[in-house]
Formats: C-alpha cells, structure tokens, sequence
C-alpha cells in the first residue's frame, strides 16, 4: 500500500472522517482512526499537541480526503465565527501537506490539484482577512521545514503584492501555485549540494551558482510534460530565479509582471534564510542590492506591502 501524508491541521474533531486516518509508528502505519468515525476532542487536541507522529492516508483514499478538505476549508474561511489564527492554521496545514507531496511525488495530478487548491485558500484567506500574512510569516518551523514554509511565505507575500498590482483573478492562482511549487526540485539536489539553500547568494561561487540553479530545470523537467499544469505556471517555475539583469540561470532579461513578482518574493524571503536579517533590514538591503535586477516600481510595491501589512515590526 502507498500512503500520502496529511497534517493533522487539516482534519477537525467531531467531524466524520471520508477516510481511513494512519499514523506512522514505531517503523510501521497503523489505522489510527477508521472511516465514519470522529475524533473527539481531546484526543484531536492530544494529536496536535504531540510531535511524534505523523499522519497519513492511503493512496486510494486521496480523492475522498480532498473532498473532506475542500468542504473543511470552504466553510471554515466562510464562517465569520472562526478566528484568523484558526483559518490560517487550516489554510497552512493544506498548503503544507500539498507542498510535501508534490515534493514526494511531482508527477501527482492529485497532489498538483492539492496545491492549486491550497494556493487559492491561501489567497482567500490573506484577502479577507488583514492580519493574515502576518500570521502566516510569524510562524516558526523546524529545520526540516524550510523549504515548505518558504514556499509558503513567497506565495502569501506574491499574491498579495499582485492584487495590488491589479492582476486578474487566474493571474494570482497561477502565480499562488506556482509559488508553492517553485523549489520543488530543491530535495532532489545531491545531498551534498542541499546547504546551498541555506548559503547567502552573495556568497555563492560560479560553481554553486550552476548547481543551485539546476532546481529551477528540473522542476521545469518534472512538470512539462503533465498537460494539467498550464503554460503560465511552468514559465513562473522555470523562471523564478531570473532578474532583470539577466543574472538568472535562463538569462532572461524581460520578464513578466507575474515573473518579476515571484523573483523579488523569492529573493525577500530566501534572504531572510540565508543573511538571517530582520525584516526592515532585508528591505533595506534588497533596495541598494537588487536595483537593476527589479524595477524600481516593484521594490517600491514590494516595500508598501510589508509595511501596510505589518511585516516589519
Ligand atoms: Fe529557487
Ligand atoms: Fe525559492
């Protein structure tokens, strides 16, 4: 039996589950909780609480959870009495769990349909609610975490900056997605290889730069012949580490609106990995820095958002 993981985020007590509930314990998956049944809850509140096992759901089952997911997160972004936190908990854990998967196995349609789902959450969520990308970029994560909560950020941070560009609404999803699978291919870099992730770009040599930079052809590679993901997401993947000086690994020198966007986020946040700055001072640096590699006017949106939306305090 294949299984796909979930987060525990994602699933609510007192609710009948679609699905058979795995945990992986002591080497092995066992049924925790059986379809039809609920958690009640104590137990969620336990299960949430405890960080040593992860949950999962056979593969068969991936349809029937998607279905409980949507429906979760459709009426809990829509209920006025849930808090932000709680709507942005449940939000995160889906994009959490998409991420993982698409990570686990980038040639998944269901994964890939989890993710524009997720993207779309995400979306809704920062739009409707103020404190929401705050909350989204105040979380701490593990280490082994990394890359999926940057996914994260860079999308909340991406497509907010593009509503106030007025992009259009299938604009913001294709970018939302793509952001949350632009570093896709970063797990399958050499394992000696994988610290570049965490190394300063200034500091990268003409040798780690050609390495790093196989992520973005690679995702390229694992995704271009699903005729699922459109054209728009796969241009947005492949060209996320591109600038406007041409710095990129394809070299491309024009970029879209959208491009642009997702290099400039993507640079933001990875800074804050890599030079561990704070907010205010990663804003500064990126405005004497990367004049050049992104037009002023976007540095400028870029500027307006974090400090409308609190990110720099
Ligand atoms: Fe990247
Ligand atoms: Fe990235």
């Amino acid at each position: 039996m294949d299984f796909t993981p979930l987060r525990i985020t994602t699933v609510k007590p007192q609710r009948s589950l679609t699905f058979d509930l795995y945990i992986f314990f002591k080497e092995q998956y066992l049924c925790y909780a059986k379809r039809g049944t609920t958690l009640t809850d104590d137990k969620y509140q336990k299960l949430k609480v405890q960080k040593i096992a992860k949950f999962f759901i056979t593969e068969s089952d991936e349809g029937n959870y998607q279905k409980f997911l949507d429906d979760l997160l459709a009426e809990t972004l829509a209920n006025p009495n849930v808090n932000t936190e709680e709507k942005v908990i449940m939000v995160e854990g889906a994009a959490s769990s998409a991420v993982e998967r698409m990570q686990k196995n980038p040639g998944s349609e269901s994964a890939y349909r989890a993710t524009e789902n997720a993207a779309r959450s995400l979306r809704d969520v920062i739009k409707n609610n103020p404190d929401a990308l705050k909350k989204i970029f105040g979380k701490k994560v593990e280490k082994n975490e990394d890359i999926i909560k940057h996914s994260l950020n860079v999308c909340a941070l991406s497509v907010k900056i593009a509503e106030n560009c007025r992009c259009s609404d299938e604009d913001m999803d294709d970018l939302g997605t793509a952001a949350l699978i632009h570093d896709i291919a970063i797990p399958q870099l050499n394992k000696n290889d994988l610290p570049l992730f965490y190394k300063p770009k200034k500091l990268l040599t003409n040798d780690d730069k050609r390495v790093y930079f196989l992520h973005c052809k690679d995702a390229l590679t694992l995704l271009q012949d699903k005729p699922y993901v459109n054209k728009n997401i796969l241009e947005l993947v492949a060209n996320h580490e591109e600038t406007l000086s041409g710095s990129g690994p394809n070299k491309k020198k024009k970029l879209t609106k959208l491009e642009e966007i997702l290099s400039m986020v993507d640079n933001y946040d990875k800074r804050i990995i890599t030079n561990k700055t704070t907010p205010m001072q990663t804003l500064k640096d990126m405005m004497i820095d990367e004049i050049g590699n992104y037009s002023l006017e976007m540095l400028n949106e870029l500027k307006k958002v974090l400090q409308t939306e609190g990110l720099l305090q």
